[in-house]
């Protein structure tokens, strides 16, 4: 995928009405967002698609028969002992290290992408060549009396540009065949005391050394109810999966759902990430889609498969190029110690040279079912009988009672043919992820002609018919001889049926640029002829072709182009 500039990319986002940044007029607030009206749109139209396509109409399963599938909707809070369950208080966590000079603290794992990303290093950089390891002495210096002192106050180069340049001098001189590399240069700059304490690395906003590497949970903490003790302290909730585990009797109960079956549910998680970064992808708050499938254990592989290939199809269906979407099965050193299988779909988001995760399909076992057994005590609640099974089985035995029969000699392995925890597939996607690859892969800038046939930019975002925020504008060519009534009347008509935007102003042509640039995939014109025969102009976002149609066909058309499959 073609690189945008990140930055350039946000402001257009923020131009058009699609993200803003949260409480902006205080200044922001890192790792927070809004979508704008356009944003809002967009965001909702993926979140119904999913819950369409996955929740009320998935695909047959591998067997043909029907999915079976309910949502849910809980609470954000909930009893802390969950998180206790499910590991999330003892170990979400990510390793960090604290800045010794701003005190500001950075991801560990993540510290050369952050760094690469610092002004900085980016401004650094350009005197020194990463394949060669060669740099200019005179422009580090100057770089450190110049730019430095603003950029990176506290790097070593800057505070003692002498003693750090004689240290590099050493390394460089001592090792004339294997010249330094980015990373050995970045530890140099960022060295004053060799000797006392080794090489150091630096803080991405300030450049002074960074700490020792510490676990810092992931959990955002409040207090339910006025007084604030340890006896009151909830949690922000981390992911909506939990809420499903949580409810799996009451589920069950109510609707007497048989395996194999998934429950749904859309809703906010909360991370305190250490470093919130590239535009929404690591947020504070987000929006996750998930869905935990439980299955017998023995089909559990076969349902595995199913998942993973179903929702990487799924992006693809939306639009989303396949040459962007990358599947990447977890090795086995990364895989959580219950699971028997991940696979990672990566999306090539235009900020990295590599893929980056959008949706996580995980084999879970019976993990999750099994300590919340163990942590609430309710053992039956959390396991499965298999009735019809049973039932059937139970003709040709001495007892069709379960409770007798398991006082006879039965062995663990013969129980558990009826009597079990479920296992779990849990695909896990993020709304706002996906949203901004949506975003991402829509966007595109290409020369055409304009009306007197000079060459102009056009930017257009190509997103799918279904998820466009507006799906048709309604121009009246102009304001008079009964056009506007007459357009109108036709917006009124639309409008019960999908997201119309009304537009009477300046040239048709430009009328058509902005609706180019949010997307919009249809846009109708009233002209004169429309007055006499009743047909209209519909001209298209893509090829920018334009035909005539009678007005009557118009809702069927945008229909047609928004309908699944
Ligand atoms: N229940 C499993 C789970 O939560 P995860 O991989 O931690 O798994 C699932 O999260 C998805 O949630 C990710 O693939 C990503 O799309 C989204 N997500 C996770 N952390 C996020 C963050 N800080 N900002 C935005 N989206 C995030």
């Amino acid at each position: 995928m073609a690189k945008i500039d990140m930055a350039k990319f946000a402001a257009f986002c923020k131009d058009n009405g699609f993200i803003f940044q949260s409480s902006e007029i205080y200044g922001g607030i890192n790792g927070f967002w809004d979508y704008g009206p356009l944003g809002v749109e967009l965001k909702r139209n993926i979140k119904d698609a999913w819950w369409l396509d996955m929740v009320r109409n998935p695909p047959p399963g591998p067997d043909g028969q029907e999915i079976r599938m309910v949502g849910l909707d809980c609470s954000i809070i909930m009893n802390p002992k969950v998180w206790v369950a499910s590991g999330h208080v003892g170990a979400f966590a990510d390793p960090t290290r604290k800045c010794s000079g701003c005190g500001k603290f950075t991801r560990a794992d993540q510290l050369w992408a952050i760094l690469a990303e610092s002004e900085w290093m980016n401004s650094l950089i350009q005197e020194f060549t990463p394949v060669t390891g060669k740099y200019d002495t005179h422009r580090l210096m100057k770089w450190a009396k110049g730019k430095g002192p603003k950029l990176a106050p506290n790097l070593a180069l800057v505070r003692n540009p002498e003693v750090t340049l004689a240290w590099l001098a050493t390394r460089v001189n001592g090792q004339p065949d294997a010249p330094p590399t980015l990373q050995e240069f970045t530890h140099y700059i960022a060295t004053e005391q060799l000797h006392q304490t080794g090489l150091q690395e630096p803080c991405p906003a300030c450049g002074a050394p960074l700490g020792e590497a510490k676990q810092m949970s992931l959990m955002f903490e409040s207090h339910a109810g006025l007084e604030k003790s340890d006896d009151s302290k909830v949690y922000l909730r981390p992911e909506t999966a939990q809420g499903i585990f949580a409810n799996y009797r009451n589920v069950l109960n109510s609707t007497r759902l048989k395996l194999p079956f998934g429950i749904a549910q859309i809703g906010k998680a909360f991370r305190n990430e250490v470093t919130p970064r590239n535009f929404t992808f690591r947020s504070r708050e987000f929006e996750q889609m998930e869905i935990e499938f439980f299955c017998r254990p023995e089909e559990s592989m076969k349902w595995y498969e199913y998942w993973r290939d179903l929702r990487k199809k799924w992006y693809s269906t939306l639009g989303i190029q396949s040459s962007n979407l990358v599947p990447r099965e977890q090795g086995k050193e990364e895989l959580a110690f219950y699971s028997l299988g991940t696979t990672d779909i990566e999306y090539l988001f235009p900020f990295s040279d590599d893929p980056q995760e959008l949706e996580g399909v995980a084999h879970r076992g019976d993990y999750d079912l099994t300590q919340h057994a163990k942590h609430s005590g309710k053992v039956d609640d959390l396991a499965y009988f298999d009735e019809e099974l049973w039932n059937n089985d139970s003709q040709t035995m001495s007892t069709r009672s379960f409770k007798e029969w398991l006082k006879s000699n039965t062995t663990p392995e013969q129980i558990a043919k009826y009597k079990f925890v479920p296992h779990v597939i849990e695909p896990s996607a993020g709304a706002d992820r996906f949203t901004l690859a949506v975003l991402c892969e829509a966007f595109t800038e290409e020369q055409v002609k304009d009306a007197k046939g000079n060459a102009e930019t056009r930017t257009v975002m190509r997103f799918h018919p279904r998820l466009a925020p507006i799906k048709c504008a309604i121009f009246p060519l102009v304001n008079k001889e009964g056009m506007p009534e007459k357009a109108m009347t036709l917006y009124r008509q639309l409008k019960p049926h999908f997201n119309v935007a009304y537009d009477d102003k300046g040239a048709v042509g430009r009328r058509y640029r902005r609706m180019d640039e949010v997307g919009t995939p249809f846009c109708i014109t009233i002209d004169g002829d429309t007055m006499k025969d009743d047909t209209v102009t519909i001209r298209e976002r893509d090829s920018m072709a334009q035909r005539r149609i009678p007005i009557s066909q118009v809702k069927d058309e945008v229909l047609k182009a928004i309908s699944v499959g």
